[in-house]
């Protein structure tokens, strides 16, 4: 008796259709979750402020220089150069009120002075 072997056949245009699908849906995931985000009121006021330099760097230096380093360039915390251009202002807002990465605590900020905080760490 003879066997029946089915080879599959994956057709290049078939690979090319499932990962544009794909590419599609993780785009869409990713736009809705910056919506979601954006929806925020806290973040949204935020993002409405004008944050002060000097204001924001006496906060860095109160809470933060203590593992980032008062010129924010490292200690237990990483260094924070160039971190506002590295990371969207939505997500320096979630870092620093999440805590979801110990040992960084969790930071009840007012909207003023998470202005004034981002202001400040744009300038690093
Ligand atoms: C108890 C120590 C500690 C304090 C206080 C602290 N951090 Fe952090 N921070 C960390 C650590 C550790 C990480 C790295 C976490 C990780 O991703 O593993 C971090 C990460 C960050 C990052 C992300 C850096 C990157 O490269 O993406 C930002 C931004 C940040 N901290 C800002 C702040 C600000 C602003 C404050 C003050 C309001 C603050 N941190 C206070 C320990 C601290």
């Amino acid at each position: 008796m003879k066997e029946q072997i089915l080879t599959p056949v994956f057709s290049p245009q078939k690979i090319l259709v499932v990962a544009l699908g794909l590419a599609i849906a993780i785009a869409l995931v990713a736009l809705l979750i910056y919506q979601i985000r954006m929806a925020d009121p806290y973040v949204r006021s935020v993002l409405s402020l004008n944050g002060r330099i000097a204001q924001g760097n006496a906060i860095f230096q109160m809470n933060c220089s203590g593992c980032h380093g008062q010129q924010a360039n490292g200690k237990v915390g990483p260094s924070l150069r160039g971190v506002a251009e590295r990371r969207s202002q939505i997500s320096l807002i979630h870092q620093i009120t999440s805590g979801k990465t110990p040992p960084m605590p969790e930071f009840q900020v007012s909207p003023e002075e998470m202005a004034d905080l981002l202001s400040y760490l744009k300038t690093l």
